[in-house]
């Protein structure tokens, strides 16, 4: 059934083509816009079952031609690497009827094609050399719900360059050159849910007060996805997209971000220069689920309450921040101490961290953590950390460091009585050092009160004996004795 319609619609496509081709092209070109008529230089439907391996010197793309779920046949045109020049289009183009997708990423077009197709849904113009968006450019796509125009030259988005595309929910603009945005140039994409603006120069933009996305550049707070990586930012302030809920903003110069819309549940500051992560760092961001903080260059610490107020966290990676070495005790604020609150961090990713130990009172905030990943961490299996070992229904990937004797042994093979302390040893040397002293000074004074009382009696004797001869010993010695007596 389906290749019926199929070979239908070829036979269809077929036929249009070979009309459209009985006409000379030069007259056909101002096409009033009510007649349908195909007119695509993409496809080939002559050959519709071509040889794979007969590309060569084929200008016509790969199209493709299936059934959807209604059963309307759906074209999806792939020319990628095509060598499409500018030079290639004409007027404008339109696209076989059904068209829903068409690729035209790593060819050298320079500007923007006229595209003609009702149904087209995707379109991507990714890796070209496109240096402007002119304005309405896809005026005659207005059914794209995702443009692809990541790696060109773009230096500046109009007002209108988006015009007509309401329908639009994906829009990459990442890898250009924009330092530029003109007032309400996403105010057209009414359902935008997700933009991507990653590695261009936005950092001297946005750091004017007035640059504000949502409320200057038009962007709907439906958006739901935001990625502006790689921007140089120094600040940015989202507070108005209440719908946010994935926030990118990694590699950028951003210190501190106190304007994050509350719904937020996923962060990502990886590769920023925060030194530490002061209390209190993000407030507000009660929905906050995953953070982010991977290959932080110059990370130290989490401070006390530096995590307190996330209350859904449940994904924390900081992996690859090789100068972090120290998590404060109460990370997550006293009252997890206390057990007056929970925490519900599931998943916690140190590796590659410097993290050498973990204080027992992260035990009370780790009452539901599954995985610690400590792998590559300089960890030390000592007395310290027999709590981590101990704690039931968590699963703990790293290797020990020290001691010598736990040494590459994984952390999870090491019996928890194996951790144990130097310190403790010490300990105990004391204490048998201290009773051996005490048990020695004993001994001596023992000795010496018998060495004493073994002498004594001579003295006492030969005092006697003095005592005798000595006038002063009948006045001294005579009243004992007749007492005793
Ligand atoms: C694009 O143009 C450059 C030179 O400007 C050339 O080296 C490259 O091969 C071209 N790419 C394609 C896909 O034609
Ligand atoms: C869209 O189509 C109209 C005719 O219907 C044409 O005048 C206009 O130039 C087209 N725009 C683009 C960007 O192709
Ligand atoms: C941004 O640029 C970096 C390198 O400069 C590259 O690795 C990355 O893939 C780019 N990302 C995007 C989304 O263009
Ligand atoms: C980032 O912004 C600073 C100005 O604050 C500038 O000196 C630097 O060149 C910018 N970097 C990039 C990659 O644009
Ligand atoms: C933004 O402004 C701050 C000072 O307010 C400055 O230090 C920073 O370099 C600026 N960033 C850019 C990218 O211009
Ligand atoms: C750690 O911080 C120092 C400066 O404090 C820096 O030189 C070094 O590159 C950082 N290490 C990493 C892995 O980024
Ligand atoms: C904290 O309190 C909960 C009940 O509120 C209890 O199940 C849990 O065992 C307590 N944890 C500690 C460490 O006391
Ligand atoms: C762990 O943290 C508590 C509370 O801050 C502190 O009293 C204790 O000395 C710490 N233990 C170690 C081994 O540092």
């Amino acid at each position: 059934m389906k290749r019926i319609i199929v070979l239908l619609f070829g036979l269809f496509v077929y036929v249009q083509v070979l009309r459209a081709q009985e006409e000379d092209p030069a007259t056909t070109e101002p096409v009033p816009p009510d007649v349908r008529v195909v007119i695509s230089h993409l496809c080939h439907f002559k050959k519709p079952l071509q040889d794979p391996t007969d590309l060569d010197g084929d200008q016509y793309c790969d199209c493709d031609v299936h059934n959807s779920a209604t059963g309307l046949p759906e074209v999806q045109i792939d020319c990628r690497r095509h060598r499409l020049g500018d030079d290639f289009w004409q007027d404008y183009e339109q696209l076989p009827q059904g068209t829903i997708r068409l690729d035209l990423s790593l060819n050298n077009l320079t500007v923007v094609p006229r595209l003609r197709g009702e149904n087209l849904r995707y379109l991507n113009l990714g890796h070209n050399q496109i240096t402007t968006v002119p304005d309405k450019a896809f005026a005659n796509v207005s059914q794209l719900e995702e443009l692809d125009l990541s790696s060109n030259l773009i230096a500046t988005l109009t007002t209108d360059a988006l015009g007509g595309l309401s329908k639009l929910r994906k829009l990459d603009l990442s890898g250009n050159r924009i330092g530029q945005i003109e007032v309400n140039a996403f105010s057209n994409a009414l359902q935008l849910r997700h933009l991507i603006l990653s590695n261009n120069s936005l950092g001297a933009f946005f750091n004017r007060t007035e640059a504000d996305l949502y409320l200057r550049l038009g962007v709907t707070n439906r958006l739901e996805v935001l990625e502006m990586q790689r921007c140089n930012l120094t600040d940015i302030n989202l507070a108005s997209g209440v719908g946010l809920e994935r926030a990118l903003l990694g590699y950028n110069r951003i210190q501190q971000l106190t304007k994050l819309p509350k719904q937020l549940a996923h962060l990502d500051l990886s590769g920023t220069p925060i030194r530490s992560i002061p209390a209190k760092f993000l407030p507000h961001l009660l929905h906050l689920e995953s953070l982010i903080l991977q290959d932080m260059p110059i990370l130290y610490t989490l401070e006390e309450y530096a995590l307190y107020g996330l209350p859904r966290l449940s994904i924390l990676n900081l992996q690859g921040s090789r100068n972090l070495s120290s998590i404060h005790p109460h990370v997550f604020g006293q009252n997890v101490v206390r057990n007056e609150t929970d925490t519900e961090l599931k998943r916690l990713i140190l590796k590659g961290t410097n993290i050498r130990t973990l204080n027992a009172t992260l035990k009370f905030a780790f009452e539901n953590l599954r995985l610690l990943d400590i792998r590559g961490a300089p960890l030390r299996c000592d007395c310290q950390l027999r709590w981590l070992r101990e704690l039931p229904n968590l699963m703990t990937l790293g290797i020990c460091v020290k001691p010598n004797a736990l040494r590459e042994k994984r952390f999870g093979m090491v019996e928890p009585h194996q951790f144990q302390c130097r310190a403790e040893q010490f300990w105990i040397y004391t204490v048998f050092n201290v009773l051996l002293a005490i048990l020695l000074i004993v001994l001596v004074s023992i000795g010496i009160f018998l060495i004493v009382r073994a002498i004594r009696p001579k003295p006492h004797v030969q005092m006697r004996m003095v005592g005798a001869n000595s006038p002063y010993a009948r006045v001294t010695i005579e009243p004992n004795r007749a007492e005793v007596l």
